[in-house]
């Protein structure tokens, strides 16, 4: 198999990189883990491409701003300036853990190669990905604050970004890496009796029943995400949703091996 065969494009979700409701708490353990296994699929011959949520990082002070609401006025752009220097700030400890794991990350913030219109993304400079790709490099982006052609500035959610680049480079499988297992038939943080979907259809994933995102989200949370999810199955993708917090299941899902987490299967194609 070639590399293009086993890219994956895998979201590394806030609520399980950070400690959610404490502003600026790495959860430095998990990050570490997770770049245990990602140097396991590296070494499989996996070619990665990253991208990170905003966790108690970005969402916090995007919110305390109300930075998703665009230009304002003077104040509204120190907003969009400590957003994306708290963005810098995770993006910079995640880039230098895993580099120092072995794993050739190269930064490529969301905010310099990409510009937005009334929050969705018009335009990708995806050449610096490609060429970070073709160089062996393990490109990393973020959810971030971008500059809007409408509003002067939005945020674009790492889930977008995942969305975007699935589209672009139609990879092997998207993963998403949160703090459950996956996808579950209710809100599992809500409803102990909750049931682990481990293998359904887009159809089955209209039919769940989502809750909100715990502590502060500026992004829509789950519900946001399932959009994205369904448009990316719908492109033919298989989608993967596991827990980052368990210490195997990101390895198991980049092989597709038996595990604990949901995969969402496009429909057999109809020649
Ligand atoms: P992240 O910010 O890490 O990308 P989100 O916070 O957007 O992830 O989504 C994960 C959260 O969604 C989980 O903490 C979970 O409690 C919540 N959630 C609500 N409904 C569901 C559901 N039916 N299945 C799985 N998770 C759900
Ligand atoms: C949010 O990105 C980025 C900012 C708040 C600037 P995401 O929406 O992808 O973050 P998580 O994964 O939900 O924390």
């Amino acid at each position: 198999m070639s590399r293009r065969d086993m890219l994956a494009v895998i979201k590394l979700g806030g609520s399980a990189i950070t400690i959610k409701d404490e502003i600026f708490t790495p959860n430095t353990r998990v990050i570490e883990n997770i770049a245990e296994q990602l140097l396991e699929t590296w070494r499989d011959g996996w070619t990665l491409i990253l991208v990170h949520g905003g966790g108690s990082y970005g969402h916090p002070i995007a919110k305390k701003y109300r930075v998703m609401e665009g230009y304002k006025s003077p104040r509204s752009m120190l907003g969009y300036l400590e957003t994306r220097m708290a963005m810098l700030k995770l993006n910079e400890l995640l880039a230098r853990t895993f580099v120092s794991k072995g794993l050739p990350v190269v930064p490529l913030h969301t905010a310099c190669i990409s510009v937005a219109e009334s929050g969705l993304i018009l335009n990708f400079y995806y050449t610096s990905i490609e060429t970070a790709l073709r160089n062996n490099f393990i490109p990393l982006l973020e959810g971030d604050v971008v500059l809007d052609a409408e509003r002067g500035f939005s945020i674009v959610s790492g889930d977008q970004v995942v969305y975007w680049l699935a589209r672009k480079f139609k990879p092997k499988k998207v993963i998403f890496g949160i703090d459950v297992k996956g996808i579950y038939n209710r809100d599992p943080k809500k409803h102990k009796d909750a049931v682990l979907l481990k293998r359904i259809s887009i159809e089955e994933l209209r039919r769940v029943s989502l809750g909100k995102a715990y502590g502060i989200d500026v992004t829509g949370g789950i519900q946001s995400k399932m959009e994205y999810i369904i448009k990316i199955v719908e492109g033919g993708i298989p989608v993967y949703v596991g827990s980052l917090l368990d210490p195997r299941v990101l390895v198991q899902m980049v092989r597709g091996e038996e595990g604990q987490y949901t995969i969402i299967w496009p429909a057999p194609r109809r020649e």
